[in-house]
């Protein structure tokens, strides 16, 4: 999907002209991965702001910014700024770049410093942009997605809890062989041979009434709608159970869905080409996606406080 420009982009600091924030080829970040990142979303909200702009607010902003500083702890990068600056920051340059809905890309990086391995002496760079983007992944009548040939992060490897960008290497394999053979994503399995999830996506499975997710162990990402949505099944009375799950109970399952920032919660259609179920989303699958959705857009109440405001300077919504 081609990236749309904004105005600002963040800066350690500072808003920048988007244009200019660009970085050295010998920046450590460039040969050795060494980034950390986040994917957030900011919703249209019914009615206006103050500023009489559109009413706008960002999903679960804290929790992402906590995972950030997870991430880079665990790559032992220290971060200038805290949780809660990082917040702010995020919303300053929403607010100065008055693109309501939008997906936001907070990262921090090793910089240019030194050559080699150790990142220890290069920079750390923390930047923030934003832009509209839409729909991750296609099909709204259902993704057709395969078990990838290619095994996700093992333990002790590449630590699965950190949104690292190494990470992604992982998860392009995954997807650029998903889509080459004509489906939409690839789930992957551990390196056990369990269900662990797509490239970008926590997975959840139902059988019998009983909502079924794979837990951190299975190197997952600790997905902020997958935590979003144990809550709301917990609301909604639902049975949530995380356990190892064997690759064919996916095959053999009545309801099955993605949950993450960019895929939202997106109903399987096929697995491998067998039907999930008889292919439409399913009353659990339903359930849950009408209360993701009624909170994310700001039509039932906001009881678990997920939605910071956004206040933007700019009038200019566009099509999510
Ligand atoms: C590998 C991976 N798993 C799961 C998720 C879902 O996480 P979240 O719901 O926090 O976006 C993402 C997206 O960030 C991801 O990249």
């Amino acid at each position: 999907m081609p990236i749309e420009s904004t105005q600002n982009i963040w800066h350690n600091g500072n808003l920048i002209p988007w244009d200019k924030a660009n970085i050295h080829v010998m920046s450590h970040v460039v040969h050795y991965g060494s980034s950390v990142f986040e994917g957030i979303r900011c919703y249209a909200q019914p009615g206006t702001s103050s500023s009489g702009a559109p009413a706008a607010a960002v999903f679960r902003l804290p929790e992402h910014s906590a995972r950030l500083i997870d991430s880079a702890k665990i790559y032992r990068m220290p971060l200038p700024y805290t949780a809660e600056q990082i917040s702010a920051a995020i919303v300053d340059v929403i607010e100065a770049n008055g693109i309501t809905p939008c997906y936001i890309r907070p990262i921090a990086f090793r910089g240019y410093g030194e050559i080699g391995v150790n990142p220890l002496k290069s920079p750390v760079e923390v930047y923030i942009a934003n832009f509209p983007w839409g729909k991750y992944v296609h099909g709204n009548d259902g993704a057709d997605v395969c078990i990838s040939s290619w095994s996700r992060l093992a333990p002790n490897t590449m630590p699965s809890l950190a949104k690292a960008g190494a990470n992604y290497m992982n998860s392009q394999l995954i997807r650029m062989e998903a889509e080459i053979n004509g489906y939409s994503e690839g789930i992957a399995l551990d390196v056990n041979g369990y269900l662990s999830e797509g490239s970008g996506e926590n997975l959840f499975i139902v059988r019998g009434g009983t909502l079924y997710t794979t837990p951190l162990a299975n190197s997952v990402l600790n997905g902020i709608t997958r935590s979003s949505i144990l809550t709301l099944a917990k609301q909604l009375g639902i049975p949530v159970v995380e356990q190892a799950l064997p690759r064919e109970l996916i095959y053999i399952c009545d309801e099955a869905f993605f949950t993450g920032t960019a895929a939202e919660v997106t109903h399987l259609r096929s697995v491998d080409r067998i039907m999930v179920g008889d292919g439409t989303m399913g009353p659990i699958t339903t359930a849950l996606h009408k209360a993701f959705f009624d909170i994310v857009n700001g039509l039932a109440p906001d009881r678990y406080n997920w939605l910071t405001p956004v206040n933007v300077r700019v009038a200019e919504p566009v099509g999510a």
